[in-house]
């Protein structure tokens, strides 16, 4: 066996057993413990993963010491201010960013996609008015799948690339629609001479007949600099590795279910306050403590063992440094303060919760940071988009990422159905 290997040695029983190091373009190397049941009889024992590579991708590299983080190599910063988020899907699915007739292309053909059966609109009056957009994005998606069933057998290219562009087309269109059925008001449906952004705000906020209707900050029509904020958005939100809803969408994708229930799944999972769902809770919480004065008294609570209260937006499994994507939310908060008159007393909240615990060893020592979620939301909000949407949001930032590593994943020989064991300690 070569050097880079690991020897493993049962002291009870003295059998040793060699394992090779597989190494990747960057980050940690693996131990190929593949075979570690079948030679020992002994499972490893790793819940939450903590220590655990699920698969081999060459999608997104995220280095947590360093809080770098890159989709197909290209760093986020670059993305984030020099490519739109159409241009950052095309490179998740390709692999390349596009030219500018490639992009065009691609651009129209998502215009185009956006549309919706006419059957599925009758699907959101099952709900009631009250339902979360969450749920009622996460049954359209499955209810999607049955309107394209042939998506279940795609296996090439072409195949996977119309699949994929369908899903990332039609999930705007779905999400507006979630939230104008909770309005009771109805459905907007997609502009083709508007781009995917752009065609979002419009679909949520238009009168029937394509009026804007006036918004809180007092103007009729959408501000190319609200499109361009959430744009950004999106893009930061696109992809990330192994999260807990890529793993649900991997986990989907292999016992060969339809990819969009993978997607619906991913939506699903997504939506917990632990993950995706921890943007509307930082509102929340922001709105909860209410004034700078009685932000030290939150804080204590989130020190303490005995209170289950958790600083929402703080913390990262992998990030132990700034998560890249909260720091250009960030700069991008100051730079739209004016512009988009962002909450400055929820702002001031934010930053004062930043301010202490960024010094409080109780953080320091656990490596809690703001993650992408701390900044999301006072941006959002600016955007007029109430915190029901904020995971939505996320989720039509997140689908080309999940259904990039849903193709990944089929078209890897060897990935298996995920089936992991357990340590019993039933009767
Ligand atoms: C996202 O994985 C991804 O990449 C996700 C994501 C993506 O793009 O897909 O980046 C998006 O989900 C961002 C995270 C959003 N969630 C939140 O902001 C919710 C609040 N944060 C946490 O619940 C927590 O930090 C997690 C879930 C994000 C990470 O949990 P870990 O890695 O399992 O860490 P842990 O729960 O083991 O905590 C380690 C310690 C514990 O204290 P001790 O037991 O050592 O005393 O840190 C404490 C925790 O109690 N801790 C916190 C805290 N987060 C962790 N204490 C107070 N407030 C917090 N937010």
């Amino acid at each position: 066996m070569s050097k880079q290997s690991f020897t493993l040695t049962n002291n009870q029983t003295k059998q040793s057993y060699e394992y090779p190091i597989l190494e990747g373009t960057r980050g940690p190397s693996v131990l190929d413990l593949r075979s570690f049941f079948k030679d020992s009889g002994l499972f490893t024992y790793d819940p939450g993963y903590t220590s655990t590579a699920s698969c081999t991708s060459t999608v997104t590299f995220i280095d947590g010491a360093k809080g770098e983080l890159r989709y197909r190599g290209v760093p986020i910063e670059t993305l984030a201010t020099e490519h739109s988020y159409m241009e950052t899907c095309y490179l998740l699915l390709t692999g390349e960013l596009p030219d500018k007739d490639t992009l065009q292309d691609f651009d129209l053909e998502i215009r185009h996609r956006a549309f919706l059966h006419e059957g599925l609109r009758h699907l959101f009056a099952a709900f009631p008015d009250n339902a979360h957009p969450m749920a009622t994005l996460s049954a359209a998606v499955t209810a999607l799948s049955t309107f394209y069933d042939d998506h279940k057998s795609c296996q090439d290219d072409a195949g996977y690339q119309e699949m994929a562009r369908r899903i990332i087309s039609k999930i705007p269109t779905i999400a507006a629609f979630s939230y104008r059925h909770s309005l009771g008001i109805p459905f907007i449906q997609p502009d083709i001479d508007l781009g995917f952004t752009k065609n979002f705000l419009t679909m949520m906020r238009a009168y029937p007949g394509g009026k804007m209707h006036l918004c809180a900050t007092g103007h009729e029509e959408i501000k190319e600099v609200e499109v361009r904020a959430l744009d950004t958005i999106f893009t930061l939100h696109a992809d990330h590795e192994q999260n807990a809803s890529t793993t649900v969408v991997r986990g989907v994708a292999s016992t060969g279910a339809h990819p969009y229930v993978a997607i619906s799944s991913g939506i699903s999972a997504l939506w917990g306050r632990a993950h995706g769902g921890a943007n509307e809770s930082v509102i929340a919480q922001l709105e909860l403590i209410g004034s700078v004065d009685k932000v030290e008294a939150f804080i204590e609570r989130a020190k303490d063992p005995d209170d289950d209260f958790r600083l929402m937006g703080f913390g990262h499994r992998v990030y132990k440094n700034f998560d890249p994507r909260a720091k250009i939310l960030k700069g991008l908060q100051d730079e739209l303060r004016v512009e988009l008159n962002l909450n400055t007393e929820l702002m001031a909240i934010a930053r004062k919760i930043e301010e202490i615990a960024l010094n409080d060893d109780y953080f320091i020592s656990r490596n809690l940071y703001p993650n992408i979620d701390f900044y999301t939301g006072i941006i959002l909000t600016a955007l007029q988009i109430p915190k029901s949407m904020f995971t939505p949001i996320f989720v039509i930032g997140r689908t080309v990422g999940w259904i990039t590593q849903w193709i990944e994943f089929k078209k890897d020989e060897t990935s298996k159905i995920a089936r992991p064991r357990q340590l019993y300690r039933g009767k």
